[in-house]
């Protein structure tokens, strides 16, 4: 293992599974995770005028949709959008959106897949006709997205690694959102009932970029694509007082903290 995926991490192993299933079904009703992926999909379309509503003909991937917030909102810019999430209670509020939206989010295909392959038979195939359980080769991507995922993935590197073999050579793009570690201040991201599943709080701009560069990827810009304002607990544990159930600030609680938000882009070559 390289010196940059090194990072020490908050020492939890990826357990977020368990947690984002049993919080799958309340996820769209806290407002901060809307308005979180609002931010991430104007921060994307302002870097890829090629995402067009009029002739999408962008085939993107999603490592970590979730219920779909980014993925809703992304997927009329595109021609084919592939949500995948580990989580499958994640995937099945999005299933259930995609199947009531009469038609407007059929180019979305949400699939429940912890992918460490790029063949992955999960994944859909290059030749549409071929049956998905085949071994041809799968679908490769113009662009692969993830929103708010990074902070919770173990294995950064085998990540990317897949990412990198997913994307279409010479072509094939990477833009990822998730906040960055400016230091302590970044631990305050989370409540303290709110640590499941985090293994590192935050992202290190400079440790991203030389990530990326180790695994791969060219034309790397790891940059603050925006910021958000976000209530956080005063002293940790707050959340969790009265009766709470320390995910959500109760009136009265809390206090306004800005997070830096990073923009992770490279190619595959
Ligand atoms: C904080 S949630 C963000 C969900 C969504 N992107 C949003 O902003 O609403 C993180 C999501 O990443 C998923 N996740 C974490 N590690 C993953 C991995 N290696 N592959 C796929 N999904 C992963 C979790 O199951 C969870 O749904």
């Amino acid at each position: 293992m390289s010196a940059a995926s090194k990072l020490p991490t908050s020492g939890a192993t990826n357990s977020g599974n368990a947690r984002f299933n049993a919080e799958a079904a309340a996820w769209d009703a806290n407002p901060f995770v809307h308005t979180a992926s609002k931010h991430a999909c104007d921060a994307i379309l302002a870097r890829f005028p090629d995402l067009s509503k009029d002739s999408p003909t962008y085939d993107v991937l999603e490592i970590g949709c979730g219920t779909g917030l980014l993925s809703l909102s992304l997927a009329p810019f595109t021609r084919n959008y592939v949500a995948v999430d580990a989580a499958e209670g994640m995937i099945e509020v999005l299933k259930r959106k995609v199947d009531s939206s009469n038609g407007i989010s059929s180019n979305v295909k949400p699939i429940a897949a912890l992918l460490e392959d790029p063949e992955d038979p999960r994944l859909p195939p290059a030749e549409p006709s071929s049956p998905s359980s085949s071994s041809s080769p799968r679908l490769k991507y113009d662009l692969i997205t993830s929103h708010l995922v990074l902070h919770h993935i173990p294995d950064l590197h085998g990540v990317l690694t897949t990412m990198l073999g997913c994307l279409k050579p010479g072509t094939g793009r990477l833009a990822l959102t998730d906040f960055e570690d400016c230091g302590p201040h970044s631990k305050r991201f989370h409540s303290k009932a709110k640590m499941e599943g985090v293994e590192r709080h935050g992202i290190p701009r400079k440790w991203m970029a030389n990530l990326m560069v180790e695994v791969g990827f060219v034309d790397v810009k790891v940059e603050e694509g925006f910021r958000m304002e976000k209530r956080v607990e005063k002293w940790e544990g707050e959340f969790s007082e009265g009766g709470g159930d320390g995910k959500v600030a109760k009136e009265g609680m809390g206090e306004i903290a800005v997070f830096p938000f990073l923009l992770c882009e490279g190619r595959r070559p």
